[in-house]
């Protein structure tokens, strides 16, 4: 199946950025009720990206196919040209579209050049049902 063909391939980090992905998987709303083992999963299988100042991270409207970690520099949320919020290192962003199925809520722009971990869609969803199915046939 689409399910076990998937191989989630793992990056190395560091302690700094392992304590970081996990610190910001934990302080989101959504994330923080998922299973320890999961949020160690989707920590190792992060892979690390960078954008310069002025880049749009994501276009509000888009489909979306990747969650974000920032790591490094600040990132501006705006929707229908208004200004939400800033974002700063160590915050989850991105994960709406994937976790609701919808297209991106906004959008979000480097204010600094940025240093971010990202995992894609495929690996997010399939560390969320592997887990799923593992508990499942316990019962
Ligand atoms: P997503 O909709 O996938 O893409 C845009 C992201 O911006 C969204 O996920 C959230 O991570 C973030 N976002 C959307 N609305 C807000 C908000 N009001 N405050 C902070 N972040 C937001």
């Amino acid at each position: 199946s689409q399910l076990t063909d998937v191989t989630l391939k793992s990056y190395d980090k560091n302690k700094e950025s392992s304590e970081l992905i996990q610190r910001a998987l934990m302080d989101n709303d959504f994330m923080k009720h998922l299973e320890h083992g999961q949020i160690l999963t989707i920590m190792d299988c992060m892979h690390p990206t960078s954008l310069t100042k002025g880049c749009c991270v994501i276009q509000e409207g888009d489909d979306g196919s990747t969650v974000y970690v920032l790591e490094e520099g600040m990132v501006e949320v705006t929707k229908q040209g208004k200004k939400l919020c800033t974002i700063g290192p160590a915050k989850v962003f991105g994960e709406l579209a994937i976790l609701y199925n919808c297209t991106r809520t906004a959008t979000v722009t480097a204010l600094t050049d940025i240093k971010l971990w990202a995992i894609d869609r495929q690996g997010f969803q399939t560390i969320m049902m592997r887990t799923g199915l593992i508990k499942h046939s316990q019962y």
